[in-house]
């Protein structure tokens, strides 16, 4: 089968697209002018260069794709100081959300957040005192980010319900692993501060989820399902006590 995949440069993009093409699919890749490339060449059958809000690149992007894996996020204007609401809105939702229609009918696989589970329901608490969060969970976003995967969330199933098409979210907690900008992976300050001073302290905690699991959900999602109408899905990598994705 052959797989649209935005994002594929980055941290879990590479990781999905190495997971695709081991279990025999085949991918696009959606690349920015200045995206590295190099550590996924071998898993990618065909770059197509352009924004994820260029419209003009979506038609290359999905030709002879059976499914539509939607994992870039464009975090700029969500990072800048102040926030650039106008430009996170036209890159990010309004964005995605042209995208998931114009690419139908094909199965839409999108990378959500745990952070659309801010406020977690006092109902959800099991026995010992955790918070419990399964697909039927409210989404209760705290931030832009949130607010903006949760809105997704919403298309995905107006889209299921009201096309029959086969749309599924995950909303992975912290995703750990060797990201391909080594400094940004989780645990890289950890081991830095261990090698230069022999102690790390850190107070609280968190839960996190390896990207290789995140990339295999991705796989299970595409080869458990074929693109038909019905069984819309939402799965989530991991339950955190305290959501700390990002
Ligand atoms: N990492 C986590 O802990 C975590 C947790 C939960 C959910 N997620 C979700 O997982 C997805 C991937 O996250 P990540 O951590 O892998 O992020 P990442 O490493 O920063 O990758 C982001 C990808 O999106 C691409 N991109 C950004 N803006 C773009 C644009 N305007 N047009 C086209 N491509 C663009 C980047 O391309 P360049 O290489 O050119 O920058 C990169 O390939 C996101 O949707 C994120 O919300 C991540």
């Amino acid at each position: 089968m052959h797989i649209a995949l935005t994002g594929v440069s980055g941290f879990i993009g590479s990781a999905i697209a190495r997971r695709l093409h081991g279990a025999g699919h085949t991918v696009t890749g959606l690349v920015r002018t200045t995206s590295r490339r190099d550590h996924v060449e071998p898993f990618v059958e065909r770059f197509v260069v352009g924004d994820h809000a260029d419209q003009s690149c979506w038609a290359e992007l999905l030709e002879g794709a059976d499914c539509v894996v939607h994992n870039s996020v464009n975090w700029q204007p969500l990072k800048a100081t102040p926030v650039d609401l106008d430009g996170h809105l036209r890159s990010n939702l309004d964005a995605s959300i042209r995208f998931l229609h114009a690419s139908a009918p094909r199965q839409f696989i999108f990378l959500s957040t745990i952070a659309v589970h801010h406020d977690m329901l006092p109902r959800e608490k099991a026995a010992d005192g955790t918070n419990l969060v399964d697909e039927d969970h409210p989404l209760r976003p705290s931030r832009l980010y949130g607010a903006y995967k949760a809105s997704m969330e919403a298309h995905l199933w107006a889209e299921h319900f009201g096309a029959g098409r086969h749309t599924s979210a995950l909303r992975p907690c912290a995703v750990y692993g060797l990201d391909p900008q080594l400094e940004r992976s989780h645990g890289y300050q950890v081991i830095k501060a261990l090698r230069e001073t022999g102690r790390y302290d850190r107070p609280g905690g968190g839960k996190c989820v390896h990207v290789d699991d995140v990339a295999a959900v991705v796989g299970a999602r595409w080869s458990a399902t074929r693109p038909r109408p019905g069984s819309p899905s939402t799965s989530s990598t991991a339950t955190p006590a305290t959501p700390t994705g990002r």
